[in-house]
C-alpha cells in the first residue's frame, strides 16, 4: 500500500513528495514540513457502509425556510458577513499575531449574546480570567458570553453539544488538539483535523462556529490557508503596525458578496467601527503637491476614496527600485510600460516607489489610470489639479476603458467635497451635480490634458 504524501507546506497546506526549501505553491520560504504519513490501511471494500438519505430538492421548499440571519448591531462586520451571520455557518478570520482578532470577536460576542444568541467564547490561548480582563478593558464584563478556557477538542465539542449555543468562537484553531491525530498541536494535521471536525459540526447541530487562525511565518505552524476550502466564509483582518486602522475583508463568502471590506479603528477601548472610511483614509492627506492623486475606488459594494502616493528619482542602481505598498507591483510594471511604449515617457534609470495611504490594499484595475496619474505627477513635479479625483482601467494598447460603477464612485467624491473627476469615457455614467467631469479617449490624451505633454 502506497503512503500518502508526506511533505506539506504548512502556509498553503500544498502536499509534496520531497522536501525543499520553497513552496512552488504558494512560493513561502521555509514552510515545508515533513508530517507523520497517514497509513492508508487495508482497502475498504466499496460497498456496504450505512445508507444516507437523499430528498429532493423541490421537497426542501416552503416548510424548511431557513432561520434567518442575525445582526449584531455592528454595521462594518454585519456588512462583511454579507448581511449579518448565517446560522450553522462555520467561518474563519485569520490575520497576524496581535492585530486585534481577539478584540473583535470578543465585542461581536458580546453584540450576539446581547442580541438574544447564547454565544460560548472558547479561548486556548488565554486563561479565562484573562479574557476576563480583556473584557472589562472593553467595558463588557457584564455581557452574558460564556467563557471557556479549553484546547480538547473532544471537551470542547462535548461541552457545545451540551450547551446547545448559537454562536460558538474558536480562538485559535491552532491551539486546538484532536486526540485521534498522532501529531502536534498548530501542525497542518491537527489544524486541519480540528477545522474539519469543527465544520461538520456546525451544520449537524445548527450552531455557528467562528474560528481565529494567526497568520504564521514560522513553518512549524499551519496557517489560516490550511482550512479556507473547508469552511463557508474566510475574513482577514488587516492592518499595518504603527496604524490605529484596520480592515476586515471578506476573500470568501459562501453567504455573500467577496471583497467587502469593513473599517475598524483600534483604540484603547478596543476597536470602533469607522463608517465613513473615505474619510479616515483622505484625512492625512495636506495640500496638493507632486505624487499624489486621489482614486475613487470600490470595495465590495461600497465606494471608498483613498490617495495613492508615488516617488520617482534618479536611481543609484544598475537595476532601478520598483516598490509597491497596497498594490500589485506586476500591474505596476504594465502601467510603466504602457507610459513608456505607447505615451514615449521612460522610467528607465528611475527608482519608482508607489504607495497606497492609510493601510489599504487596492485590488481593482480601475486603479492604473490614478497610479499612471500619481506616477505622472510625480516624474513631472506637477502636483495634479486640487480636489479631482481620477479612475479608470488602462489596456496594454494604451486605451482607456471605463470602470464599473462610476455614478457611485463620483456620487461619493462630491460627498466628499471634490469638485472634479478624470474618467475614461463610455459605459453608463451618469453626470453628478457639481462635479466636472473629464472624459479622455486614450492615455496619451489623459495625459496631454493633465499635464500638457505628450
Ligand atoms: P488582540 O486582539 O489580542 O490580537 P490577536 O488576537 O489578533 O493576536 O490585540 C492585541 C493588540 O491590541 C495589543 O497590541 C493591544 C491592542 N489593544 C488595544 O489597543 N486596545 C484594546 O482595547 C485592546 C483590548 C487591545
Ligand atoms: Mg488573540
Amino acid at each position: 500500500m502506497a503512503k500518502t504524501q508526506s511533505f506539506t507546506c504548512s502556509a498553503c497546506g500544498a502536499s509534496h513528495t520531497r522536501w525543499s526549501g520553497r513552496c512552488d505553491a504558494c512560493g513561502e520560504w521555509n514552510t515545508i514540513i515533513q508530517e507523520a504519513p497517514l497509513s492508508a490501511g487495508p482497502a475498504k471494500k466499496s460497498l456496504g457502509g450505512k445508507r444516507g438519505q437523499s430528498i429532493t430538492l423541490s421537497d426542501l421548499s416552503t416548510e424548511e425556510t431557513p432561520p434567518p440571519r442575525t445582526l449584531c448591531g455592528v454595521e462594518e462586520l454585519d456588512r462583511v458577513l454579507g448581511g449579518g451571520l448565517v446560522p450553522a455557518s462555520a467561518l474563519l478570520v485569520g490575520g497576524d499575531p496581535g492585530i486585534g482578532k481577539s478584540t473583535l470577536l470578543l465585542q461581536a460576542a458580546a453584540r450576539f449574546a446581547r442580541n438574544g444568541i447564547k454565544t460560548i467564547y472558547v479561548s486556548g490561548e488565554e486563561a479565562s480570567a484573562q479574557v476576563r480582563m480583556r473584557a472589562r478593558r472593553l467595558g463588557l464584563e457584564e455581557s452574558p458570553v460564556q467563557l471557556a478556557a479549553e484546547t480538547n477538542l473532544r471537551d470542547i465539542l462535548t461541552t457545545l453539544e451540551a450547551e446547545k449555543p448559537g454562536l460558538a468562537i474558536i480562538d485559535s484553531i491552532q491551539t486546538m488538539w484532536a486526540d485521534n491525530v498522532d501529531s502536534a498541536p498548530g501542525s497542518v494535521s491537527q489544524v486541519r483535523a480540528a477545522a474539519h471536525e469543527l465544520t461538520t459540526f456546525a451544520k449537524r447541530h445548527g450552531v455557528s462556529i467562528i474560528m481565529v487562525g494567526h497568520v504564521t511565518k514560522e513553518g512549524q505552524i499551519a496557517g489560516p490557508r490550511v482550512v479556507e476550502h473547508m469552511v463557508d466564509t474566510v475574513l482577514y483582518f488587516e492592518g499595518e503596525r504603527g496604524h490605529q486602522f484596520r480592515i476586515l475583508r471578506a476573500v470568501k463568502n459562501r453567504f455573500g458578496p467577496a471583497d467587502e471590506i469593513g473599517v475598524f479603528e483600534m483604540t484603547g477601548k478596543g476597536l470602533a467601527q469607522v463608517t465613513n472610511p473615505s474619510a479616515l483614509f483622505l484625512s492625512e492627506r495636506g495640500t496638493p503637491s507632486p505624487g499624489s492623486a486621489v482614486f475613487a475606488g470600490i470595495e465590495g459594494t461600497r465606494p471608498v476614496l483613498v490617495e495613492l502616493q508615488a516617488l520617482v528619482a534618479p536611481s543609484p542602481h544598475s537595476q532601478p527600485r520598483r516598490t509597491v505598498v497596497g498594490w500589485d507591483s506586476g500591474r505596476l510594471a504594465m502601467i510603466l510600460a504602457v507610459l513608456e511604449a505607447r505615451c514615449g515617457i521612460p522610467f528607465a534609470g528611475l527608482d519608482v516607489y508607489l504607495n497606497v495611504a492609510g493601510g489599504l490594499k487596492v485590488s481593482e484595475p480601475a486603479a492604473d489610470l490614478a497610479v499612471a496619474a500619481a506616477l505622472l505627477s510625480a516624474r513631472e513635479d506637477t502636483a495634479l489639479p486640487a480636489d479631482t479625483v481620477v479612475f479608470g482601467e488602462i489596456s496594454l494598447s494604451g486605451a482607456l476603458r471605463p470602470a464599473p460603477q462610476t455614478e457611485n464612485r463620483l456620487k461619493e467624491a462630491q460627498k466628499l467635497g471634490f469638485t472634479a473627476a478624470i474618467a475614461p469615457a463610455g459605459g453608463k455614467t451618469g453626470t453628478v451635480a457639481g462635479l466636472t467631469l473629464t472624459r479622455p479617449s486614450d492615455l496619451v490624451g489623459f495625459v496631454g490634458e493633465t499635464f500638457g505633454a505628450g
